[in-house]
């Protein structure tokens, strides 16, 4: 699935870990959170960047000390968290790469209103495979 939205290569995380490879990176996206910047420092190159979804307290310390020392840096984007004027920003161009067929989304599942409790349930268990969307009729 993940080659087919694009990907060169893909390491599957249950098998291969990544940061024992050898290899170092421009850039890690980290988009689940399950792992610590310091574990992930060794794979960076000299200037990378740890970008991560999911901020904590822990790394918003580490934001701060690598914007101050070191030349790796952690950082963090909350979509949430950005004033809606620029969300909607976002949107109209989210909007637009999906016209032009430039995006692709993948829906795990969908759940009506009434079964919210249960699509909750699925999605809590953190193996949901792109989205999962509750239709309202
Ligand atoms: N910053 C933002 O704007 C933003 C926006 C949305 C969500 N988030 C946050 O991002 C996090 C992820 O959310 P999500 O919607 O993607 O749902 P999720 O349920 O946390 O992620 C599910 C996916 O993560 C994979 N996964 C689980 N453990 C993994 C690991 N140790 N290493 C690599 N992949 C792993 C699962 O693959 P398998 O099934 O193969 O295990 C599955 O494909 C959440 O903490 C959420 O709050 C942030």
């Amino acid at each position: 699935m993940v080659k087919s939205l694009g990907a060169d290569s893909v390491i599957d995380y249950t098998k291969d870990d990544f940061t024992k490879n050898g290899k170092q990176y421009d850039i890690i996206f980290d988009t689940v959170g399950k792992r610590l910047f310091s574990q992930y420092k060794n794979s960076l190159t000299k200037n990378g960047i740890y970008l991560s979804a999911v901020i904590d307290f822990r790394l918003f310390l580490q934001m701060i000390w690598t914007s101050l020392f070191g030349s790796k840096k952690a950082k963090s984007s909350a979509t949430g968290m950005l004033p809606v004027q620029r969300r909607l920003e976002y949107f109209i161009d989210l909007k637009e790469l999906l016209r032009m067929a430039k995006i692709k989304t993948v829906i795990d599942n969908c759940y009506p209103l009434l079964q919210v409790t249960e699509a909750h349930r699925y999605v809590e268990k953190g193996h949901k495979k792109g989205n999962v969307v509750i239709t309202i009729n």
